[in-house]
């Protein structure tokens, strides 16, 4: 009975809790299970930021307290932010769930465990899981968690609700666990936090930890999600441009174009400061790679304001974004605003939208054939045994053929080709 299995959905904080929870299970002498009917423990960390994301994983439960009728003794517990929302309303739905433990409680799930006890959902405002190391999946990106929480309620958003208020982690920690990655073989690490650019440790804020990452010089690629556009800084430009080992990529949710919503959705900035640090951005490293996050069908957005969103779009000409349907959140402000736009006019904002960012992706990836590109390799391709598939620093995926021997290692190709979300090259 000490085999565990976690399965995790949601943004990277979550699969970076999960190898920290894996950590916390391995020293308590529990094993991570192969495959998940060898497991003993099932652990799904979940996601609660769109309705969508807690029906798909609501249902893969359900899928799987069927194999309880084959093994009594099997274990189902639910952690991550739709444990800290529901809490007992989880278990109340009778989908098989034994227990469910909050994002300020991961120590204590071995004792959850143990003792049968079903649900330890208290928050920890203080909780940073000093000196875990975390127990890595892959292979090349170690994400790095520098900071918890977020205190900038959104008024669509629940995260602030179900990861409580923004605390970061002590410097020297995180600079060793960058080390120790980089020990370990990690070429590629992401520092992660809801809002990177708020991170403040004992005087020092982010640009700094920036420049002192950049210093460990096992690590070839840093990265950071997710940049709020309200505290980018200028110094925070200025460190990227002049580190050579900091990628050229920045994730700048920009949410909406229109100030009337951004300030309905309490962002804090302006399409014009949002264009403002694009322009600084591009100035300062012009080959820049840009991604974002955008709502539309917001409460009382009309065609007019979700226009500014799609031209905006349309200047800024990301590399790729991820696009939503505003999904309502109980217990958010913008849950209550009246005004709520009906679901057919979000599809089809939302239809258009990927519709535009497809050809723009396109354009974006073919504007690079001929040039010379960097790639980490990561993979054989997933369709060609022949081809291998990795990164380039600005975050497109790049396949070529190549040998397997290559995975692992950085390879410059030429692009010869490319699709909307892939570049195609040729070794150089
Ligand atoms: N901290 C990050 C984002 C976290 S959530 C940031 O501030 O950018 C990731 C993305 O999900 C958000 O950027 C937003 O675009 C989207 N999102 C959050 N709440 C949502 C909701 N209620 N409906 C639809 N999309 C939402
Ligand atoms: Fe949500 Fe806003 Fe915090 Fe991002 S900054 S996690 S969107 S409340
Ligand atoms: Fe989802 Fe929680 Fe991340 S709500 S997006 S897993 S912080």
């Amino acid at each position: 009975m000490n085999k565990f299995i976690i399965e995790t959905y949601g943004c990277q904080m979550n699969i970076a809790d999960s190898e920290l929870v894996a950590t916390i299970l391995k020293d308590a002498g529990y094993f991570e299970a192969d495959s998940i009917e060898d497991a003993d423990i099932i652990i799904f960390n979940t996601c609660s930021v769109r309705q969508h994301a807690e029906e798909r994983v609501k249902g893969r439960i359900s899928n799987e307290q069927a194999r309880k009728k084959n093994k009594s003794d099997l274990v189902i517990g639910v952690m991550g932010c739709m444990a800290q929302r529901m809490k007992e309303e989880l278990i109340a739905l009778n989908i098989g769930v034994d227990f469910i433990v909050g994002v300020d409680q991961y120590h204590n799930i071995p004792e959850i465990i143990e003792s049968k006890s079903t649900i330890n959902a208290d928050f920890n405002s203080a909780e940073v899981y000093h000196n875990i190391y975390p127990t890595r999946k892959g292979n090349f990106n170690a994400f790095v968690t520098i900071m918890r929480g977020c205190n900038n309620f959104c008024t669509y958003c629940i995260v602030p609700y179900v990861r409580g208020r923004e605390r970061s982690r002590p410097l020297d920690e995180i600079l060793r666990e960058v080390r120790l990655a980089g020990e370990e073989g990690f070429k590629d690490i992401t520092l992660l936090g809801q809002n990177v650019n708020s991170y403040s440790f004992d005087g020092i804020k982010f640009p700094q930890l920036m420049q002192k990452v950049s210093d460990i010089d096992t690590i070839k690629r840093i990265r950071f999600v997710t940049s709020h556009p309200k505290d980018l800084s200028d110094d925070l430009i200025e460190v990227m441009a002049a580190n050579e080992r900091i990628c050229k990529h920045v994730h700048l949710p920009l949410q909406s174009g229109d100030d009337e919503i951004l300030r309905r959705m309490n962002r804090g900035y302006t399409a014009s400061h949002y264009r403002g640090i694009i322009d600084k951005l591009r100035r300062a490293m012009p080959n820049i790679g840009l991604t974002t996050d955008v709502i539309v069908g917001f409460p009382g957005e009309t065609e007019e304001q979700y226009r500014k969103t799609y031209d905006l779009m349309k200047e800024v000409e990301y590399d790729y974004a991820f696009m939503y349907k505003y999904s309502p959140r109980t217990g958010t402000k913008a849950a209550d605003f009246a005004e709520q736009v009906p679901e057919e006019v979000r599809l089809s904002r939302l239809k258009e939208i990927i519709e535009l960012q497809r050809e723009i992706t396109l354009q974006k990836f073919r504007s690079q054939i001929g040039s010379i590109k960097e790639v980490y390799v990561e993979n054989v391709s997933k369709k060609s045994a022949e081809e291998l598939s990795g990164k380039t620093e600005d975050f497109k995926i790049a396949v070529f053929k190549g040998d397997k021997s290559l995975i692992g290692s950085f390879v410059n190709i030429e692009i010869t080709d490319a699709t909307s979300g892939t570049l195609i090259g040729r070794k150089v």
